[in-house]
């Protein structure tokens, strides 16, 4: 059935969807951080409208994209602690008001194209650990406010166009460890300051325009693992002896810096893996002194160096690249320097010696297949030479080692979709899962060849990550100008085919907060993307023209005709076209798992409802038709279909369904499942067999409620909305409770439907303020709306005990909000003034105690006055539903064979004495707010039923 499978694929920068999870009900984000991020956006340019929701509501507690945020003990607010808005196409600068963001662990701008300068500003930010602005255009230079970050410990400005010196405040720099400044435009000298960060590992200094001598001060640090300077002017410099003692080195990278002088002893740096001094003016002979047993890379070439190849550069073990290339060494090419060799995991070796003077090739000359020996350029190439050389002297550029080798899989192709895929690494064969892919490089890699270090990397990798070896697929790895190790990877969910959402979060976090260290060879990584269920190269899904997603949805179509239910799905693939191009060429698809729902597929949708069959249609309200369906294992299933005008982006959509997967009472109606595809989406509830409160009340119902059925439910409605109202976090307000949206199970027991398909509670505004209402426009059901949220558009919980007063009055009577012209609320009063409460209950209804029927009246008419603050809340409902409840004789709670006689009735009936204060309580509130102009026509009037 790849017929459903492929449809509107479009990536998906998962930063984006950054579920707050630390919320907590009331608080607030801090008002001048508040404040700071309105001025951040304000200076933004933000093409993809990546940070839309940025206008909405409170950062901290209504999900910003990008912003995390925690409490501190000595304030009541909430303080964005990350700033991550990494690869979202950013441009425009970087407001100074971001230095106002006083709690602030990590800012991460990493990938984007902002320009101006850094704000001095940052060095305010006391707290700050990580501070990522590589890869953008940024210029001006580096403030030296930044050297106060006590704290920071990672400064990532690589990759952008900043100019001017390194300051020397850097020096205070006490937590720092990681500082990639490379690919800028730095200059004058490297300051010996730097060696007083007692902490520093990699100092990446390499492409910029820095002069002067190397500081030989710099062995002082007591850490430093990696020293990369490639690609700078320190014309004349020589490299300080000194740097021998730098104990702690795993990486010198020198190239290209117009060095002078001699090569120095290494031989104090048992760790040294990695020498890179070429393109250089080194001169004098290569040091015999005993290198470092683990050095994989020495590269000398272009350079002045004469002297012999020395007896050191035999028998070691781990060596992936030795290159005197384009010197002036001279004697025999030495047999022994393959001698110890260890060949680890297809590891090979080259020894570029070409373009120097060697003029000796041992008899017994034969270098294993292994090993590539390149000596074009050399005397021993001479003709008068022995044929066996000429196989050794072609020249020859070299390109290091190969880039990654691909498996080739003999699974036939994922069906399901266009976004699984098998998984190569998996032991069980050809699985298909949607993978998460990372875009990984490795900044300042200690080796030339990543095969001998393969294995290492994916068992450190996978079990820093938590995942198993085999969930880990290196799908390619690429040599790239640094030289950078580039490696797309893959990680698959285990044995199963999708990520949980909080599984990817965990991985995006360990991964983009470097909360992993790889083993020292590898050197410092960054994260170039994290995407999951991406099908396009880019990141960012404006990449995809109308035009190519209309030609994937035709073909789409064309497919389509060969399945089952071939017409109606037609019909529908067609009309689908049409909401895509329109409506939702922007959205994009977004892959998850939510826990403890599932994930229904297109067609397993069309299957359970006869392909959305009219016989099969349930219901209908404002997101869309309901159908009754049944699940294939036998499970019957309401399936709510959304309506084209209620398509939401699919990350507003898997927020929903992440924030009603987490709703679980008796009285709700719980979430089995969704389907998120082919521009369709779908909520699938538990099937109630007894329909909808309504039903029942109406004249038809073959079976009318007894009053202690309809009490049961009034309260089941009631303990619902109060979980909502309550327990959900965030709260939620129903704003449409109505009869149709109380349905019964099996047992009569009323669940509430259709919740959280509106907005959430109100979080507090920018200002840091909780509003009491949400403002916005109108809806609901005319006849339960509240007056006042009609008149003000205040939406306040108290419209929902409204609404719920409404319901409780049908109960009571049986009518409808709004029939022949008149207003439910209006009638009873008038009736319950006039004393006439008999004449209003509704005459079916068997089995109702007189003061019991009377304290319902009255809290169903206090739910329903004007004033939103006369109206209780929700928890006094269901308290005095339980009170009413707990005097309910025990026959007439289920009894069906008593008729009520309407006369029995009388106001203000023998209520025990316990209860007769809330009684009168109740009865004079009522009576207070009935008076004068209440009751005007607000409800009939600006409101007409439809
Ligand atoms: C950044 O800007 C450059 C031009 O300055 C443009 O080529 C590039 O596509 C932009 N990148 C992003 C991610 O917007
Ligand atoms: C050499 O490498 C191995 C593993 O890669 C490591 O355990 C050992 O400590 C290294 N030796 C030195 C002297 O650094
Ligand atoms: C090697 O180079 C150095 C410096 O350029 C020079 O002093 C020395 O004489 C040279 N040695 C040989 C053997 O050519
Ligand atoms: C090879 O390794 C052995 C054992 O570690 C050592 O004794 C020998 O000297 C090494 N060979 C060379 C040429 O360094
Ligand atoms: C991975 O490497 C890091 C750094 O060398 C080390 O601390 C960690 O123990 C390693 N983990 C595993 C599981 O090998």
């Amino acid at each position: 059935m790849a017929s459903f499978g492929g449809f509107l694929y479009a990536a998906i920068l998962l930063l984006l969807c950054i579920f707050h999870v630390d919320v907590v009900r009331g608080q607030s984000t801090h008002p001048t951080e508040a404040n700071a991020l309105n001025a951040i956006k304000g200076r933004l340019i933000d093409p993809m409208n990546n940070l839309k929701n940025w206008n909405r509501g409170d950062p901290c507690t209504s999900n910003w994209a990008g912003v995390t945020c925690s409490k501190i003990p000595s304030d009541a607010y909430l303080h964005v602690t990350k700033l991550e808005v990494f690869k979202m196409n950013l441009s425009g600068t970087l407001a100074p008001e971001v230095g106002l963001l006083s709690e602030l662990n990590n800012l991460n701008f990493m990938w984007n194209n902002l320009t101006g300068n850094i704000p001095k500003e940052i060095g305010n930010i006391s707290t700050l650990k990580l501070l990522n602005l590589n890869g953008n255009h940024l210029s001006g230079s580096i403030p030296d406010e930044i050297g106060y970050l006590e704290n920071l410990k990672r400064l990532q400005i690589d990759q952008n166009k900043i100019s001017g010196p390194i300051p020397k405040s850097f020096a205070n720099l006490m937590s720092m460890e990681h500082l990639h400044m490379n690919n800028n435009s730095l200059s004058g000298k490297i300051p010996s300051e730097l060696s007083k960060m007692p902490g520093l590992l990699h100092l990446l200094l390499d492409n910029n325009d820095l002069s002067g001598p190397l500081p030989p001060k710099l062995a002082d640090t007591r850490s430093l693992k990696i020293l990369q300077a490639d690609n700078n002017n320190f014309s004349g410099s020589s490299i300080p002896s000194a740097y021998n003692s730098i104990k702690t080195l795993i990486k010198m990278s020198l190239r290209n810096c117009s060095l002078q002088g001699g090569i120095p002893d290494l031989s104090g740096l048992p760790g040294l893996g990695y020498l890179d001094l070429s393109w250089n003016q080194l001169t004098g002979s290569i040091p015999t002194n005993r290198l470092a047993s683990n050095i994989t890379t020495i590269d000398l070439s272009h350079n002045f160096l004469n002297g012999t190849i020395p007896a050191n550069f035999s028998g070691l073990p781990n060596i992936q690249f030795l290159s005197i290339e384009a010197n002036n060494i001279h004697g025999a090419v030495p047999l022994a320097i393959w001698s110890n060799l260890t060949y680890k995991g297809n590891g090979s070796l080259v020894l570029d010696f070409q373009n120097n003077s060697l003029d000796t090739i041992p008899d017994a000359f034969e270098p294993p297949k292994a090993v590539v020996l390149l000596l074009f350029g050399n005397p021993v190439c001479d003709a008068s030479n022995a044929a066996r050389a000429a196989r050794l002297c072609q020249p020859t550029s070299v390109n290091k080692v190969p880039s990654g080798p691909q498996v080739s899989i003999n699974c036939v192709a994922c069906s399901t979709d266009k976004n699984y895929e098998y998984n190569p690494s998996s032991p069980i064969p050809c699985i298909c899962a949607v993978p998460v892919g990372v875009g990984f490089r490795l900044k300042s890699p200690g080796i030339s060849d990543f095969r001998p270090h393969k294995e290492v990397f994916e068992f450190n990798s996978t079990s820093q990550l938590g995942l198993s070896i085999y969930q880990l697929y290196i799908e390619e790895y690429i040599w790239e100008a640094g030289p950078r190790l580039n490696m797309n990877l893959k990680l698959f969910p285990n044995n199963t085919n999708l990520f949980t959402m909080s599984e990817v979060m965990r991985l995006r976090q360990l991964l983009a907060g470097w909360e992993i260290t790889l083993p020292d060879v590898f050197g410092p990584y960054e994260l170039l993307n994290f995407t999951y269920a991406d099908e396009f190269p880019t990141v960012i899904s404006s990449g995809l023209s109308k035009g190519a997603l209309a030609g994937i949805l035709v073909g789409t179509v064309t497919a389509a005709i060969a399945v089952s239910v071939a017409s109606t799905v037609f019909i529908m693939r067609k009309r689908s076209i049409n909401r895509t191009v329109s409506r939702r060429s922007l959205l994009s698809r977004f892959f998850v798992k939510v826990d403890g729902v599932r994930c229904f597929t297109f067609e397993e949708m069309a299957r359970a409802s006869n392909a959305f069959d009219d016989s099969a249609e349930v219901g209908q309200g404002g997101y869309g038709k309901v159908y009754k369906g049944k699940l294939a294992d036998g499970t019957a299933v309401a399936i709510k279909r959304a309506h084209e005008d209620s398509l939401q982006g699919s990350m507003e959509f898997c927020t929903e369904i992440e924030l009603l997967s987490r709703l679980h009472h008796r009285n709700l109606v719980s979430l089995i499942g969704y389907c998120d595809e082919q521009c369709e989406q779908m909520l699938v509830y538990e099937f109630m067999p007894n329909g909808t409160l309504r039903d029942h009340l109406s004249v038809i119902s073959k079976r009318p409620l007894n009053f202690g059925q309809r009490l049961h439910i009034a309260l089941g409605a009631a303990k619902g909305i109060l979980y909502l109202h309550t327990e959900a976090d965030p709260p939620i307000f129903h704003r449409d409770v109505k009869a149709t949206n109380i349905l019964l199970d099996s047992k009569f027991v009323a669940k509430v439907a259709d919740f959280g398909l509106s907005k959430l509670a109100p979080v507090p505004d920018v200002e840091g303020t909780l509003p009491a209402h949400i403002s916005t426009i109108v809806r609901g059901t005319p006849g339960y709306l509240d007056p006042e949220y009609i008149l003000t558009h205040k939406l306040t919980e108290k419209s929902d005990v409204y609404s719920l007063g409404v319901v409780l009055l049908e109960l009571l009577t049986g009518m409808k909000p709004i029939q022949f012209g008149k207003n439910i609320v209006r009638e009873v009063k008038s009736a319950y003034r006039s004393g006439d409460i008999a004449g209003i209950l509704d005459s079916r209804m068997s089995s109702c105690p007189p003061d019991c029927a009377t304290r319902f009246l009255l809290l169903a008419l206090k739910c329903c006055q004007n004033e939103t603050d006369a109206r209780p809340y929700m928890a006094e409902i269901v308290r005095e539903l339980d009170g009413i409840r707990s005097v309910l004789p025990e026959e007439d709670l289920f009894s069906v064979n008593s008729t009520i006689t309407g006369s029995s009735v009388t106001l203000g009936n023998s209520a025990p004495d316990s209860q007769a204060a809330t009684t009168r309580e109740l009865f004079n509130s009522l009576q207070a707010s009935s008076s004068g102009q209440a009751y005007s026509g607000i409800l009939s009037g600006t409101v007409s039923p439809r």
